[in-house]
């Protein structure tokens, strides 16, 4: 079996957390790169450098030039401004649809095959980028932000209750950002219902800490998270390069599910070696159903926005 090829656009933190922890697991060779061509080349030989130790055969390689990304499965892009503290994922727009819509052009260009994995902020609103720009597919463009933030809440549920993050289940729906909907009735812990384990506050609590768990961490390091953020692009990845499609929480293309209306936004849905197969419907209670509907409306601002910008480019 040859060898798998993943390029990750964006040699910073989120780009070389992703890129060794696709080492760490010898997922695919990885291109890691930057326009910082030095920044590429120094993270990717420290990389490569740890191969050994590790036992890892993948190669980790550095590019300024996008056709070493020629024939890439897939292209996770993370470049672009991140967050500072004090700002809004969406104060990042108009930066970074510029530089998203480059970067979508390029992949497309050495790798029409690819699927785009798409992790930049404003998530929702970069995905719609990528799908608009690549004109692929829309199976094929996908963005990392559900499972981001699940692993989040299970986290903070399963600190609460003393038992291990992989025992809790949850699905968050709508955007990438505070307006996110965290499914309480749905979220088990060991198949329980996390309702049952938790009075109301508490859960509010957690939901409330979820919604500005990105934010928490912009405030202690002065920069946007890393570590969790590829741990969560990884578990995406891992379902699209080795198969079987399985369900995530992803920034997926919803057309009819969930009142959504053909835009991209995050939802359960089955992922697999050749993209999104199917957007998963679950039926929603009623404020469920009004938060969702909130968060669909910032969706369509914030995509209106995006577009304007995309005209002037
Ligand atoms: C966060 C950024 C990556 O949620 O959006 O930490």
């Amino acid at each position: 079996m040859s060898q798998k090829k993943v390029t990750v656009v964006g040699a910073g933190n989120v780009g070389a957390t992703t890129a060794f922890l696709i080492a760490v697991r010898q997922m695919a060779d990885v291109v890691l790169l930057d326009i910082a061509e030095d920044t590429a080349k120094g993270k990717a030989l420290d990389i490569d450098q740890g191969r050994a130790a590790l036992g890892s055969d993948v190669n980790v390689t550095a590019a300024a030039d996008w056709t070493a990304t020629a024939g890439s499965n897939v292209v996770v892009i993370t470049g672009g401004a991140a967050r500072k503290p004090n700002m809004s994922r969406e104060q990042l727009l108009e930066i970074n649809v510029k530089i998203v819509a480059e970067i979508t052009a390029n992949a497309v260009r050495y790798s029409p095959e690819a699927i785009i994995l798409v992790v930049t902020n404003p998530l929702d609103a970069m995905v719609h980028v990528a799908a608009k720009v690549s004109g692929l597919d829309k199976a094929r463009v996908m963005g990392m932000s559900g499972e981001l933030d699940c692993s989040r809440f299970n986290h903070f549920i399963a600190d609460a209750l003393s038992v291990a993050p992989s025992k809790v289940q949850s699905v968050i729906l709508g955007r990438h950002g505070d307006d996110m909907v965290p499914l309480v009735s749905r979220t088990t812990v060991n198949g329980k219902a996390l309702t049952d384990l938790m009075d109301a506050g508490e859960i509010e609590a957690i939901v409330n800490r979820t919604k500005k768990a990105g934010g928490e961490i912009v405030a202690l390091l002065g920069f946007s998270a890393y570590y969790a953020v590829g741990a969560a692009t990884v578990k995406m990845l891992d379902a699209i390069l080795n198969g079987p499609a399985r369900e995530v929480v992803c920034c997926s293309y919803a057309e009819n599910q969930y009142g959504v209306g053909g835009y991209f936004v995050g939802v359960p849905a089955i992922l697999g070696p050749n993209g999104i197969e199917e957007v998963i419907e679950l039926e929603l209670g009623d404020s469920e159903k009004t938060e969702l509907e909130k968060s669909v409306q910032n969706l369509h601002k914030l995509i209106a926005q995006t577009d304007q910008m995309l005209a002037r480019l």
